[in-house]
């Protein structure tokens, strides 16, 4: 049981995947359930999430901005989540919130360090400085090959953005490095098969939230250090 009178810890959920793989549908899902259970969630996105972030997402994402290098969209996507950590989701923690990431940095480290060959350490580096070190307690990884993602994102009318109108081995990049992520972080990352029935990845990602909030101390002792990617 918990004492009532005792602050609830905070809690920082980050969903990854490739373009299409379904992380919308399961943040909304987990943030209804969580709310249901008498939780306060914060649930935010990137790149965005503060209104200097918004501005900077339309930048690094629709088309006809002008070239932008890949360095140049690193520290686009760093800015953007250095407001966002700062302003949005270490606030919300401290008050004993659960905050809900639609992306968080790995998706740098996959489509900046990865995809564009920036280096995935120089891109974790980066990002840790970025963030002061705040990294995700609970990364939600829906694996989905490039094939199903694209089907998945074009369904209807729907148009691609910069980033998702690349071709198809550059999400095949981008799903390698994820994976890598999670086998590097297996203690913080839930992967799942971003194919399997929407109820189900539902029901697998709550249970392993609930039982992170069970756990002693947990949200309250946060990694304050670099993590390496290609280390465990
Ligand atoms: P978005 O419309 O949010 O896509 P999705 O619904 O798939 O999350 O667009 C975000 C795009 O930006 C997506 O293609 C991934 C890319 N991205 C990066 O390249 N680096 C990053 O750090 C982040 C957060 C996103």
């Amino acid at each position: 049981m918990t004492d009532s009178s005792a602050p609830l810890p905070g809690l920082f959920i980050a969903f990854e995947g490739g373009d299409g793989a379904g992380k919308s549908t399961q943040a909304a899902l987990l943030t209804q359930a969580l709310s249901d259970a008498g939780r306060t969630v914060v649930r935010t996105r990137e790149p965005g999430g503060t209104p200097v972030g918004e501005k900077l997402r339309s930048l690094v994402l629709e088309h006809g901005q002008g070239e932008i290098d890949a360095k140049t969209e690193a520290l686009i996507f760093a800015a953007a989540r250095a407001a966002h950590a700062v302003q949005v989701i270490s606030p919300a923690i401290a008050r004993g919130e659960i905050v809900i990431s639609d992306r968080y940095a790995d998706s740098s480290i996959a489509y900046q360090g990865a995809g564009r060959g920036l280096g995935t350490e120089a891109i974790l580096q980066l990002n840790d400085w970025a963030t002061s070190g705040l990294w995700p307690d609970l990364t939600v990884l829906l694996d989905v090959t490039p094939a199903d993602g694209r089907e998945r994102r074009t369904a209807g009318d729907a148009a691609e953005d910069r980033m998702e109108s690349e071709p198809d081995d550059f999400h095949a990049t981008i799903r390698t490095a994820f994976l890598a992520l999670a086998a590097a972080h297996p203690e913080r990352y839930l992967v799942l098969p971003a194919r399997d029935a929407i109820a189900e990845l539902a029901q697998a990602i709550e249970q392993q939230v609930h039982t992170l909030l069970a756990a002693p101390g947990n949200g309250t002792e946060r990694s304050s250090t670099p993590q390496g990617v290609g280390s465990a």
